[in-house]
């Protein structure tokens, strides 16, 4: 039996079902590699769902972990506050889009500082109703379970939710639903289901994540930004995913020049430590009262240690540029392999968050589920760890650290068309050629 069929063994037994994994069991890490406990090498397309963003280890989040242990781990910002969140949060409002004053606060997950944008919201405006979109997902704990707009697997038999939720279209050009479309959806339920007075937030992904790395339309982002302004309603760019240089900029919202109040963000933030922030206006965040909000490990010590380093190896080694640069490749050998196999049916992103969709007859883009799966297994046979995501599990999403050296992303990219060729049953070379 080799290690990993051991662990494998080991994981059904004392693991629940519910947590799924893959079947690669982790012992090293570096940069844009890994290595299993059989010792087989993998090129990481998935850097820990979008958290590796400055590779894994990378040497100057290293030091400063291992500095900031030698001088103290947790006390509880509560408790006894330190110096380094408070600075985390100066650099954070300053770098959030928005010429207004803002305030920052820590938390440990993506899902944490959804529920805790929410909470603020509806605490600023005094209102309860929230709109979020098709196909988001903002998470698993029960609000954001709510907020999610995805069935499998996140929300089948876990209900009920809590109320006052309600979903609108997100704009789909791929499937037919324009920006048009999007907004009469929202025109529908502001007529039909909810009062936009009633509106607390509207909570958004400006490019959904599990969703199937759909991009907001620019012009969609810029009418919601105007709709809140009317209605008095809080928006909410949930940047857990897109954030921290993913896309080329700091915020995937950059893009849009739009400016939201609330920024929720986490997984890149911490470079591989569980951090997790809300950003936004001073005013809106500054309404709840003194202990309404935070939590006990919220901005734990290390992991605020790892985000400055974070911070700076975005700026001193320009991840924004490499994002593109990154995106840039991913994209070309995507479309030349889309020329090829009508399988793939359509190649979207923004910067280096790439995705490619699956349909089983380009004309009907009816999708296609087996092969996606088909196209996974092949590739960590060949030693590639990739994702999947969309509501028909049918997107390949390309996510990797965007300090990849330009020759592990080739070799990556080579293995990804010979997965897809084997998947779909053609040779790898007329794929690739
Ligand atoms: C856009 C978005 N929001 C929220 C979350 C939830 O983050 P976490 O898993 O850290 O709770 C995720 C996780 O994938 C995400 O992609």
């Amino acid at each position: 039996m080799t290690k990993s069929a051991d662990l494998k063994a080991r994981k059904a037994a004392a693991v629940p079902n519910g947590v799924g994994t893959k079947g690669i069991y982790v012992v090293k890490a570096e940069n844009s590699e890994l290595w299993d406990a059989d010792g087989r090498r993998y090129i990481d397309f998935a850097a820990g769902i979008a958290v590796l963003n400055t590779g894994h280890r990378h040497p100057r989040v290293m030091a400063a972990v291992a500095d900031q242990a030698q001088a103290f781990t947790h006390t509880c910002f509560h408790v006894t506050p330190y110096e380094s969140y408070i600075r985390l949060a100066e650099r954070l409002n300053a770098v959030v889009p928005g010429d207004f004053p803002k305030k920052t606060l820590f938390l440990n997950s993506g899902a944490e500082a959804v529920e805790n944008a929410i909470k603020i919201a509806r605490y600023y405006t005094k209102r309860s109703a929230v709109i979020a979109f098709s196909g988001g997902f903002h998470g698993r704990t029960h609000m954001t379970m709510a907020l999610t707009g995805k069935v499998m697997p996140y929300k089948r038999g876990f209900g009920p939710f809590p109320a006052e939720v309600y979903h609108a279209e997100f704009p789909q050009p791929y499937r037919g639903i324009t920006t048009d479309q999007a907004l009469a959806d929202l025109d529908r339920l502001f007529h039909g289901d909810v009062d936009p007075k009633s509106v607390a937030a509207i909570i958004i992904e400006p490019v959904q994540g599990e969703g199937g790395f759909n991009v907001a339309p620019v012009d969609f982002l810029r009418a919601l930004r105007k709709l809140c302004d009317e209605h008095g309603i809080v928006l909410i760019a949930d940047e857990v995913q897109g954030g921290i240089a993913r896309t080329g900029k700091m915020f995937s919202i950059e893009h849009a020049g739009v400016v939201p109040d609330l920024v929720t963000m986490a997984k890149g933030l911490g470079g591989g430590f569980p951090l997790s922030a809300v950003t936004g206006r001073a005013a809106i965040m500054d309404a709840a009262h003194p202990g309404g909000l935070g939590g006990t490990y919220g901005g734990n010590p290390i992991c605020i240690a790892a985000a400055h380093a974070v911070l700076d190896v975005i700026e001193s080694e320009d991840l924004c540029a490499k994002a593109t640069h990154v995106g840039q490749r991913m994209r070309m050998h995507l479309e030349a392999l889309a020329r090829k196999l009508p399988c793939i049916g359509d190649v979207r992103g923004l910067g280096a968050m790439v995705a490619f969709e699956l349909v089983k007859d380009p004309k009907t883009r009816e999708p296609d589920a087996e092969l996606t799966a088909a196209i996974l297994a092949h590739a960590e046979q060949r030693g590639l760890i990739l994702l999947s995501c969309g509501t028909s599990a049918n997107v390949v999403r390309l996510l990797a650290p965007l300090t990849i050296p330009d020759a592990v992303l080739t070799e990556g990219l080579a293995i990804l068309s010979e997965a897809v060729a084997a998947a779909y049953g053609v040779e790898a070379d007329r794929a690739v050629a």
